[in-house]
């Protein structure tokens, strides 16, 4: 499909109505899109192609348009479902020069084999002028990988972020809607939380361009731009919920009855808990649960000399994705030995957590173990009234 935004200005969104995974490691719920760009000037810019798996589609559409020629092909990213179609557009259309940034030119070699004639490397700042209509070229490393950028058109307000802002969600709004905040908050959880400090610098600079629509490369457009900037504004800011993420395995009950002993505890204190069994966890809604936590209690029975395995890749995706939480601390059992707690400690070091006293069972929890798991319950909720965020208080 394509859609005219404004005078000379197309979007090509791409929906991937059945794909349920990306990465190989990222749940879709509801699917993913891809979103090209089109601008018909003097000269014509392509901005960002589509997933090699909408190939036929996707160049099907650019020819349906009667493209005789693409001048400039911008690069904002070189992952795959962004740029993967770039060396068959670029057969199809022997003048055209791919925009990038140095970085992406590097990937885009390395990855593709596009080469080296072909590119056009632009720094932060620079223009392209199109005739009538001006591209802007900015740098935002990091918004996922290092060579990112993100292009503004002057003379539109419009500014073409890419992954940034991006949701995964298959859909026929061509504009954002109210709904698609849970899937733009999962895609931030699941993409961008990692880099949460530089994006806030991102989003400080970008708040001196006006802008009147953001269109990014999943997901709907947005022609509300404030929306997306306030929610984004809260999710790399440093406050933090009044809420608990517990991540759990129980294999033979033990941690099962010390995590709903707990979650009774958390409740009494009016603290709100988010428990995520691992067993039946889609792990897109544990990331965004970790998005605005305050804490995080991982429990686990053991299992050999360490932490059940699937607790092992919880708490690797959590340490990977760098939430803001400000707590921690493990509960679990053991029957014989091992050093569980050791693990998930060591594990947890990109976290600038203050780990609060775990609580581990030998077996089956006893008087001990329960009364343990109230006085950490009554320490997390010393922590959350310390920092402010007590219901009560917000
Ligand atoms: Fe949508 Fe990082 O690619």
């Amino acid at each position: 499909m394509v859609y005219q935004l404004r005078p000379k200005v197309y979007a090509i969104p791409t929906n991937d109505w059945d794909r349920r995974l990306f990465d190989e490691l990222i749940p879709l719920p509801e699917g993913t899109s891809y979103n090209a760009y089109l601008i018909r000037d003097e000269k014509t810019a392509l901005i960002d192609t589509v997933d090699p798996r909408k190939e036929e589609e996707f160049l099907n559409t650019l020819k349906n348009l009667g493209l005789e020629r693409i001048d400039y092909l911008i690069s904002h990213h070189a992952e795959q479902d962004h740029s993967g179609l770039i060396p068959k557009v670029l057969s199809l259309y022997p003048e055209a020069k791919v925009v990038c940034s140095e970085k992406c030119q590097e990937f885009l070699i390395d990855l593709l084999l596009v080469s080296k004639e072909r590119f056009l490397v632009v720094k932060d700042g620079e223009r392209i002028s199109l005739g009538e209509k001006t591209l802007e070229f900015i740098s935002t490393p990091w918004v996922h990988w290092p060579e990112t950028i993100v292009s503004y058109l002057i003379e539109d307000k419009i500014l073409f972020s890419c992954d940034l802002f991006g949701s995964h969600l298959a859909t026929t709004d061509l504009f954002a809607r109210e709904g698609v905040k849970l899937a733009a908050k999962r895609y931030y959880a699941e993409i961008m939380m990692p880099f949460r400090t530089i994006i806030k610098k991102h989003l400080e600079r970008l708040a001196q361009y006006p802008i009147s629509l953001i269109c990014p490369s999943h997901g709907p457009i947005y022609d509300k731009p404030e929306f997306i900037l306030e929610l984004y504004k809260d999710w790399v800011g440093d406050a933090v919920k009044n809420e608990v993420v517990l991540i759990y395995v129980s294999m033979h009950h033990s941690t099962r009855r010390m995590v709903e002993f707990f979650i009774e505890e958390l409740a009494k204190q009016e603290i709100q808990v988010k428990p995520f069994n691992l067993t039946v966890t889609d792990i897109g809604e544990l990331a965004m649960a970790l998005v605005d936590c305050a804490t995080i209690v991982i429990a686990s029975p053991t299992v050999l000399t360490g932490p059940h395995p699937a607790i092992v890749y919880a708490v690797y995706l959590a340490n990977a994705l760098r939430p803001k939480a400000r707590f921690a601390s493990v509960i679990g059992s053991y029957g014989w030995g091992g050093r569980m707690l050791e693990y998930i400690k060591n594990m947890l070091s990109n976290l600038s957590l203050e780990i609060l006293e775990p609580v581990v069972a030998k077996g089956y929890p006893k008087e001990k173990e329960f009364s343990d798991l109230k006085r950490l319950a009554d320490s997390i909720y010393k922590k959350h009234k310390e920092i402010g965020i007590l219901k009560k208080e917000q």
